[in-house]
C-alpha cells in the first residue's frame, strides 16, 4: 500500500472528535443550537434511547443528524439499562461475577466453542489471540494486509506481544488467495534464519472492504491448510453476527473453521463495552492469565456483562435491519449515476462503500458537505440534516448502519445526498459557464 494510500486512510483520524470536518458550516445559527441536545421520542423499541434532535433558535426541531461514521456510536437503550442495573456481580478477577459467567457460558455456547472469556475491548480480544497462539518469541502470524488486526490496532501484536506478522494481500471480498496464504508459511524451523509459522488470521466481516462476508467454503479452505501445517486460525469475528445473518446460518457454522474467535458486543450489538474471546478451554485459561497481564481484569464486571448478554440474545435478529437500510441507501447512490458508484453485489451487511466518480469533488469535500446544513437545504428538505459518514480509501466513503439509524433515519440521509449532489452539480455548472 502505498504511503498516499495510508495517508488517506488515515484522514479519518483528522476529523475533530465529533467526526464533522472542520471546515466551517455554512449554516452558522445551526451549529450554535447544535449545543442543546434534546431526547426524541419514538416507538422504535427498546434499543432506541432518544437520538439528539436540535431545537433551531426559532425554537422549531428543523435539524436532525444522522450519524453514519461507525456501528460503534450506539448506546444502550432502556432495556439494556435495566439489565446493567440489575446485573448480580461479584469479583470476575476471582472468577466470582455470576453475570460474567453467564455471559461467557451463553457465548461459547452460541459459537459451539468450548469456553469464552469477557474482555474490554476487540483491540484487546485479537492481541490475547495473538499471545496465547504465538506464545514463544521469534513466531509469526499470517494477517491480510487490510486486516482490522494490521492495520488499525497500533502493531500491538509486534509492539507488546513480539509477534512478527507476515501479511498477505487481501482481496476485494475479505477474502486471500490461497497459495498466496501457503507461500507465507515458513518451513524453516529450527534454522535461526527464521520465525515459526504459527498462526492464519481472518476478519468476519471484513471491515476496511465494506463489511464482505467471508464465504464458509474459503474459511474450509483456510482451515484444512492450516490443519496440514499445524497452524491455528483466529477469526477477528468482530461483527460475525452480521455475517451469520446475512448467510442465514448459526454462527457456530461459521466458527466450526475457526480454532478462536473474538466478537465485538459493542458494535452493531449495541452493548456499550466489551468483547468475547471464545476458543478451546486451554486456550481460554492461557487467555485468562494475559488479560489480567495486560490490565483487563474488571472485577465486578457484570454490570457491563449483563448488557452484553443482552446483546448476544435480543439483538442478533435486528441486524438485518440494518443491513436493509445499508442497501436502500446504496441503491439510491445508483440513481445519482454518473456522481456516485458502488457495487451493489458488495453490500452485503451493514457497511456501505462507494465511490465518488467525479475527481474534482473529494470524499472529504463531500462528507463535508454531508455534515453541514447548507444553504436552501431547510426549504428544499423541510429541515436541516447533518450526515455524518467518513472518508475512506482512496476515492470512497464509508458509511456504516446501526440500531440508532431507523429507515426513516436513512431516507433523510437520502434526501441530504441527493440534494448534495444536486447542490454541487449546479455550482460546478455555473463554474463551467463563468469559465
Ligand atoms: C474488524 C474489527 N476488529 C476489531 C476492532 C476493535 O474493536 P475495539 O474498538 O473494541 O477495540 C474493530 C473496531 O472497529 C473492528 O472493526
Amino acid at each position: 500500500m502505498s504511503l498516499k494510500t495510508f495517508s488517506r486512510l488515515l484522514f479519518r483520524f483528522s476529523l475533530n472528535p465529533s467526526g464533522i470536518a472542520s471546515k466551517r458550516p455554512l449554516c452558522e445559527r445551526h451549529e450554535a443550537a447544535a449545543a442543546v441536545p434534546l431526547g426524541r421520542g419514538s416507538a422504535r423499541g427498546y434499543y432506541n434511547v432518544g437520538k439528539p434532535r436540535y431545537p433551531s433558535p426559532g425554537g422549531a426541531p428543523h435539524l436532525r443528524v444522522v450519524d453514519l461514521r461507525s456501528d460503534t456510536v450506539t448506546k444502550p437503550g432502556p432495556g439494556m439499562r435495566q439489565a446493567m442495573a440489575e446485573a448480580e456481580v461479584g469479583d470476575d478477577v476471582m472468577g466470582e461475577d455470576p453475570t460474567v459467567n453467564n455471559l461467557q457460558k451463553t457465548a461459547a455456547e452460541m459459537f459451539g466453542m468450548e469456553a469464552a472469556l469477557f474482555v474490554p475491548s476487540g483491540t484487546m480480544s485479537n492481541l490475547i489471540a495473538v499471545m496465547v497462539h504465538c506464545r514463544e518469541r521469534g513466531d509469526e502470524m499470517i494477517v491480510g494486509d487490510l486486516s482490522h488486526l494490521h492495520i488499525y490496532e497500533q502493531g500491538g501484536s509486534a509492539q507488546l506481544a513480539g509477534v512478527h506478522a507476515a501479511t498477505v494481500a487481501t482481496r476485494l471480498d475479505g477474502t486471500f488467495d490461497l497459495k498466496q496464504l501457503e507461500s507465507k508459511i515458513r518451513h524453516g524451523y529450527p534454522d535461526p534464519h527464521y520465525p515459526r509459522s504459527r498462526l492464519i488470521c481472518v476478519e468476519n466481516t471484513h471491515n476496511i472492504q465494506g463489511g464482505r462476508v467471508l464465504p464458509l467454503h474459503f474459511l474450509q479452505d483456510v482451515r484444512a491448510l492450516a490443519d496440514q501445517h499445524g497452524l491455528s486460525v483466529h477469526m477477528d469475528g468482530a461483527r460475525v453476527m452480521n455475517a451469520a445473518v446475512a448467510q442465514g446460518v448459526p454462527v457456530s457454522a461459521i466458527l466450526q473453521h475457526t480454532h478462536t474467535v473474538s466478537v465485538c458486543l459493542s458494535k452493531g450489538l449495541g452493548a456499550p463495552v466489551g468483547s468475547v474471546l471464545a476458543g478451546p478451554q486451554d486456550f481460554i485459561s492461557r487467555a485468562v492469565r494475559c488479560r489480567k497481564a495486560l490490565g483487563g481484569g474488571m472485577r465486578q464486571a457484570g454490570v457491563i456483562a449483563a448488557a452484553g448478554k443482552l446483546a448476544l440474545q435480543e439483538m442478533v435478529g435486528r441486524l438485518v435491519e440494518d443491513h436493509r437500510n445499508a442497501k436502500t441507501f446504496a441503491q439510491a447512490l445508483l440513481s445519482c449515476h454518473p456522481l456516485f458508484a458502488v457495487d451493489m453485489a458488495a453490500v452485503e451487511t451493514n457497511i456501505l462503500r462507494f465511490r465518488i466518480e467525479d475527481s474534482a469533488l473529494s470524499p472529504q469535500e463531500f462528507c463535508a458537505r454531508m455534515a453541514q446544513v447548507g444553504e436552501g437545504e431547510e426549504t428544499a428538505l423541510g429541515q436541516g440534516v447533518r450526515v455524518l459518514m467518513y472518508p475512506h480509501f482512496e476515492n470512497s466513503v464509508r458509511a456504516v448502519w446501526h440500531l440508532g439509524i431507523s429507515p426513516e433515519d436513512t431516507q433523510l440521509a437520502i434526501q441530504k445526498m441527493q440534494f448534495v449532489a444536486s447542490q454541487y452539480l449546479k455550482e460546478k455548472k455555473q463554474e463551467q459557464v463563468k469559465t
